[in-house]
Parts: C-alpha cells; sequence; structure tokens
C-alpha cells in the first residue's frame, strides 16, 4: 500500500505509540473527549466570503468546504483575521459579502481566546461542576475532583479561585470545562498558548482520539503537525488559501510555489495546474477525488489506531455487550471504508498515469 501521505501516517503512528508507552508509564488518563451525536455530512460551506474593518481587509472572495472528520488548522499573523474567519465559519458573525451555509446537527464545542467563559470569584471545581459534584463524561458521572486530577490540578489547587490561576492553569482548567460538554465540532482559538508541556500532550492525546470536525487556529508548529490534516492560510500576500497537510506540509508547499515562480514571475500560479491538467485524462471531479484521497485514507487511519487503542485497553471487554458490538461494528465499518478509499485511489492513479 502507498500513499502519498505514508511518511506522515508512519510519524503520526510513530508519535502516538511513543505517547502510548509514555501514558502507561506515567498510569494516567482514561480521558477521551464526549463525542456528540454525528453531524450531518456538510459541516460548513462558505462561498466567496469578504470580510473589511475599517478599510483594511481581511480576506476576500475565499470559499472553502468542511465536511464531518475534517481536521483543520488556521493559520496566520497576528491581528490578520483568524478569529473573525472562524466566527463566520460556525455563524456567529455575518461576511460583508458571500454566503454561509451550515450543516445539520451541529454540536459545537468552543475554546474561544478571549475565554470570557470562566467566573473569576468562583473555584476551579465549581467552574467545572456548576454546583454540582460530579459531572458526566462519556456517559457516566465521575467526581469532579477527580476529573480536575485528570487535567493535572491538584485537589487543593481545584479549591482555588480562578482569578488565583496562573496563565497556563487556566487553559487547563478552559480546557476541562470544554471537555464537559458533548460535541461533533470542535473549535479551537489558539489553545496551546500557555500550556505547559505536559497539557499540551494530554490535549494531542484528546484530539487525536476525537472523530468529529475540528478547527484550531494555532501557532504552534508541531501541534499542528500532529493534529490536523489540512490547512487555512493567511499567507504573506494577503490570500487566504487552503493546504493539504500539517504546518511543515504548508511550509513545503509554499516553498514549491514560489520556486516555481522564480524563474518566470509573470506566471499566473494557476498555470502550473493548468498544464497539469492538460495532460491528465481525468475528469475534473476525478482529480479533485485524486488529491482528496490520501487525506481521507489518512484520516480513517487515524480513526482505526485510535480505535484499536480503545480496544487494546484491559477493561475494553469488561463493558457492556452493546458497547462492545457498537466498537466492533465501527471498525469493521471504518475498514471496509478504507479498503474502499484504496481501491477508488489506485485505480485514479492508474487511470491518470495511463
Ligand atoms: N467587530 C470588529 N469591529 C472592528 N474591527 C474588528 C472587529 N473584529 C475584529 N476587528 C479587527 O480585525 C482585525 C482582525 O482581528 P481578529 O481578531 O480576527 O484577528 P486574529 O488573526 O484572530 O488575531 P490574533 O492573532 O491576535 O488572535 C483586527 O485588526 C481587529 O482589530
Ligand atoms: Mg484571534
Amino acid at each position: 500500500r502507498r500513499t502519498r501521505n505514508e511518511g506522515r501516517v508512519r510519524a503520526l503512528e510513530k508519535l502516538r505509540r511513543e505517547r502510548g508507552q509514555r501514558r502507561e508509564v506515567l498510569g494516567n488518563v482514561s480521558m477521551k473527549i464526549q463525542e456528540g451525536d454525528r453531524s450531518g455530512k456538510l459541516v460548513v460551506d462558505v462561498e466567496n466570503i469578504s470580510q473589511a474593518f475599517d478599510g483594511r481587509q481581511l480576506f476576500k472572495d475565499f470559499s472553502t468546504v468542511i465536511q464531518r472528520g475534517d481536521r483543520i488548522g488556521i493559520i496566520g499573523p497576528n491581528g490578520c483575521g483568524k478569529s473573525t474567519l472562524l466566527s463566520i465559519l460556525l455563524g456567529r458573525a455575518e461576511p460583508q459579502s458571500g454566503t454561509v451555509r451550515l450543516g445539520t446537527n451541529l454540536q459545537v464545542a468552543y475554546f474561544d481566546q478571549l475565554r470570557s467563559q470562566l467566573d473569576e470569584e468562583a473555584s476551579v471545581v465549581d467552574n467545572v461542576g456548576q454546583g454540582r459534584d460530579f459531572v458526566e463524561i462519556n456517559g457516566s458521572p465521575k467526581h469532579v475532583i477527580g476529573y480536575l486530577q485528570d487535567f493535572l490540578f491538584t485537589p487543593d489547587r481545584a479549591r482555588t479561585p480562578v482569578k488565583a490561576l496562573s496563565g497556563g492553569e487556566r487553559n487547563r482548567l478552559l480546557l476541562a470545562k470544554l471537555f464537559t460538554q458533548p460535541a461533533n465540532l470542535l473549535v479551537l482559538d489558539e489553545p496551546t498558548n500557555d500550556l505547559d508541556a505536559e497539557t499540551l500532550e494530554l490535549l494531542e492525546d484528546l484530539l487525536l482520539g476525537f472523530t468529529g470536525t475540528m478547527l484550531l487556529v494555532s501557532h504552534d508548529r508541531s501541534f499542528l503537525n500532529n493534529v490536523v490534516t489540512s490547512c487555512i492560510v493567511f499567507d504573506e500576500d494577503k490570500q487566504v488559501r487552503e493546504y493539504v497537510g500539517g504546518y511543515d506540509d504548508w511550509l513545503a508547499q509554499r516553498q514549491k510555489t514560489v520556486k516555481q515562480e522564480k524563474p518566470a514571475a509573470k506566471l499566473e500560479p494557476a498555470s502550473a495546474a493548468k498544464s497539469v491538467k492538460k495532460k491528465s485524462t481525468l475528469t475534473y471531479q476525478q482529480q479533485l477525488d485524486l488529491k482528496a484521497l490520501p487525506l481521507e485514507i489518512e484520516r480513517l487511519e487515524q480513526q482505526i489506531a485510535a480505535l484499536t487503542e480503545k480496544m487494546a485497553a484491559a477493561d475494553f471487554y469488561q463493558q457492556d455487550a452493546n458497547k462492545i458490538k457498537h466498537v466492533q461494528t465501527q471498525m469493521a465499518e471504518l475498514e471496509k471504508s478504507l479498503e474502499a478509499a484504496f481501491d477508488k485511489w489506485a485505480e485514479l492513479e492508474a487511470l491518470q498515469n495511463a
């Protein structure tokens, strides 16, 4: 089996194995993000959206389609409009022009940059439990103090009022609070700021096991490399573009574009794509599929790896028979989809090279 993303898939798998081992050593974390019901296949469809404030253009005529299971990083310099784009993608703000279509059955969990959701006077425990001693995690009640220990708060620290917390502790608390909500669309606006290494790892683990849709604004290169499968980038030339892969993939693709453009500076970047198109025997839709399939394959492999890990847990077969059956069915479906995606990809590759 070969895929264009093979190197990255291997790297991700290695990383996950290392994590798994380290986690066993720590004897830690039975945590998992609570997943809501599945959303519709379409999550958001925006067409030609533009936004400017006080005569300053943030983006112009940007279009994208986000589908269930996409893990998208949003990258760009300070103040370029990342948070604004998020609000528009979530339907919380209207663009000046263009259309936004939201999918059905979206359950959004939003980690916002302004950290507006914390009660400063209340304790860590009360912010998470909201007056109750138990929170519901994956359908079962869990004591708030125990839950907070998963987020590295000692029982003592958990009783501290929020106003006395450090920036890093605050972020950990927000993550803890966020993950008590069931969600199928996770939106994190710079979650990695001020996170210590341990919490960052915890967050990456949680996100790798999440099968819903994800939008992540971050400047953290390795975090994005580890977690996302495509990026929306506010490029230096003020264009917003989509790239397949993580942060490093963006850099590599951007360098390639720059290199290609240098010898003939006047060439439109699109001309490269056009010449490929001329040679190809594929239809436009087939070309799109060929481009998208490696990502789809990688995504399926990630889900299978996450599920495999789940099934390998010591207590997996001790749970309710229906739950076991459900996971097994899920696994069989994923494997079938993976097989189909490989076949389709191989077929298109052969056609392309014919
Ligand atoms: N409601 C608003 N009215 C006027 N200007 C706004 C509004 N919202 C955002 N802006 C401006 O738009 C620009 C982009 O803001 P935005 O918060 O989207 O950027 P960002 O990329 O998220 O920045 P950061 O990296 O600092 O988080 C900023 O100059 C900001 O001041
Ligand atoms: Mg922002």
